[in-house]
């Protein structure tokens, strides 16, 4: 069964082909970033702008590529929440115009419950259940427990900014340019954490906190003139990376151990990040499962893929499918 899967949620225009819920087909993703980085941080106006303009040649790469026709579709999948309202609503339309045009059915895919579909991708075991989920973008941070496909329990969030969210504050903060995460992952190569800042432990919960953190970075960039400084601000940049890393990592393993689940599945953008992915695999009893870099930042097979599960389950949306900006999962 091969499935389309279109992604319009943030700032990438994506479009993919997915086969059983696994394989990839094709894959196209239409990055903004060029387009936001001179704004420091993304414009949700000219984001659903630059998506009217690419969708349409986005989906069409995604069939050209692999030389398939509208014949072999067999289901759309799109992201209908959560995320930027009017972005959302260009994926959402478009879908259901394909959907009515070549009647194939369509399912709304909550942009979460997608990332966390990335670790179903081109692997040969699929995921064992029950497993946690962390999911750390630009716009969460949540502690998922997942029992079975499409059940899921949410045990921790973020109080304040999420994760990727406070990486690309950081990146402000050290003049390091957008987005962030990439940009302090960089700049660490060439700094030791030196600097001591805080982490929010939260003890008596599996939430996570990152605003303080990010102002204590801010005290530090005031005082010690590091702006200035190249090799400080590397050393500032590996210090702030390390404290997101030590509390994700930590946190997560203590939750995972508590709920004595199978596997421990990663996803978002900021998976992408190769510190934290190797503080896992190191550090964990339990094993960690971490989609590829490019499949952890925003996609369309990850959606592809979840929407295969919600066709199997018989989860099928009405053409009255709308957005929801602020959609949860579990
Ligand atoms: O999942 P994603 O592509 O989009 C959202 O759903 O938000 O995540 C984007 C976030 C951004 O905040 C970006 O700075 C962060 O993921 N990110 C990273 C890395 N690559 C992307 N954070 C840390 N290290 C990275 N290598
Ligand atoms: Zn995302």
């Amino acid at each position: 069964m091969k499935i389309l899967g279109i992604e319009t949620s943030c700032d990438e225009t994506a479009a993919a082909i997915v086969e059983d819920g696994t394989r990839i087909v094709s894959n196209i993703v239409a990055s903004q970033i060029d387009i936001h980085a001179r704004y420091g941080g993304i414009v949700p106006e000219v984001a659903s702008r630059q998506h009217l303009l690419t969708i349409i040649p986005v989906v069409n790469k995604a069939l050209s590529e692999p030389k398939l026709a509208w014949q072999d579709i067999d289901g759309i999948a799109v992201t209908f929440g959560p995320g930027l309202a009017g972005s959302l609503l260009v994926g959402v339309n478009v879908a259901k115009a394909i959907a009515l045009a070549r009647r194939l059915p369509i399912t709304g895919v909550n942009h979460l419950e997608g990332h966390i579909y990335a670790n179903w991708l081109n692997r040969e075991k699929p995921p064992v259940f029950p497993c946690l989920c962390l999911i750390i973008s630009g716009g969460h941070s949540d502690l998922v427990l997942m029992k079975e496909h499409g059940q899921f329990e949410k045990l921790g969030r973020t109080r304040d900014d999420a994760s990727g969210e406070a990486f690309d504050k950081a990146a402000r903060i050290l003049g390091l340019g957008y987005p962030g995460g990439p940009a302090i992952e960089q700049a660490a190569k060439s700094g030791t954490p030196c600097f001591s800042l805080p982490r929010a432990w939260l003890r008596d919960s599996h939430d996570f906190s990152f605003s303080g953190l990010k102002t204590a970075l801010w005290h530090l960039a005031q005082k010690e003139e590091i702006l200035a400084n190249p090799s400080k601000v590397a050393d500032a940049a590996a210090s702030f990376q390390c404290a997101v890393v030590d509390v994700l990592v930590t946190k997560s393993i203590e939750a995972a151990k508590g709920l004595g689940v199978k596997q421990i599945l990663l996803s978002g953008g900021v998976a992408a990040n190769k510190l934290l992915t190797e503080r896992f695999l190191n550090s964990s009893p339990i094993p960690v499962l971490v989609p590829p870099p490019h499949l952890c930042t925003d996609n369309a097979a990850m959606v592809a893929a979840c929407g295969y599960y919600h066709f199997q389950a018989g989860k099928i949306s009405d053409y009255d499918l709308d957005v929801v900006p602020s959609l949860s999962l579990g």
